[in-house]
């Protein structure tokens, strides 16, 4: 009963242009960062993506007590969209995005799985044209295999400016579930966040990206 009063609906998807700053976050997980981005930030709206059903239900349970689904108040700045985050974005109008977050994506190791990596030279032109000129791109991952290539495909490009990464959480960036994993474990994150440039994006390579279908598959 919570879901259908907070999920995005594709109709709506036109008037995102009216909600600014307009934040989105692909793969939220437990729903950590979603939550306290916007109680932290209500003057920014954030749309909150994941295809993880638990992860899903996770999110709603912090956000209203049992039995209250109907009624409980929820978040006016915060929208869910339940399906593969790529969908969505290509169906988004360009520069709307003020901000994007992609925190511990799914690290897809090996070489022949790379294809399935988010952070992919085929999207940066979508992510392109989605970010306004300025607008902050954020990623973390513990894995250091994904941390090579985030630096491989991030080096060459024009369309992101590009910085060292930090390597404790910068402030701003509240904590996640799948980060206090990887501390626990030992692992080391890095923290990126690229600010996108004026360079345009290419609109042959966004029409190139190939159609995904059905929902992400769990990384292995
Ligand atoms: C390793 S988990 C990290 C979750 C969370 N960001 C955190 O740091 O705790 C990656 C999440 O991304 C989600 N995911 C992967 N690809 C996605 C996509 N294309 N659209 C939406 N969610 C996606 C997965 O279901 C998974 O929950």
């Amino acid at each position: 009963m919570t879901l259908p009063r907070l999920a995005l609906a594709e109709t709506l998807v036109p008037d995102l242009l009216a909600r600014r700053p307009l934040w989105l976050e692909v793969g939220f997980g437990g729903g950590e960062h979603a939550l306290a981005q916007v109680r932290a930030h209500p003057e920014a709206t954030l749309i909150a993506c994941e295809v993880f059903e638990n992860g899903i239900c996770s999110l709603l349970s912090a956000l209203v007590p049992e039995g209250d689904e109907a009624r409980a108040p929820l978040p006016p700045n915060l929208l869910l969209w339940t399906d593969d985050a790529r969908l969505l974005l290509r169906g988004l109008p360009d520069g709307c995005l003020d901000r994007l977050f992609l925190l511990f994506p799914d690290p897809w190791p090996k070489a022949r799985h790379a294809k399935r990596r988010f952070v992919h030279p085929a999207m940066l032109p979508l992510l392109a044209r989605l970010l306004r000129p300025g607008a902050e791109w954020r990623v973390a991952s513990d894995d250091p295999t994904y941390q090579a290539w985030v630096r491989d495909v991030m080096a060459p490009q024009t369309l992101f400016e590009t910085a060292e990464p930090a390597t404790t959480r910068p402030l701003g960036w509240p904590p996640t579930r799948y980060e206090a994993k990887a501390l626990r474990a030992g692992r080391q994150p890095l923290y990126w966040a690229f600010r996108r440039t004026e360079a345009p994006a290419d609109a042959a390579a966004v029409a190139a990206l190939p159609i995904i279908s059905g929902s992400p598959e769990q990384s292995p």
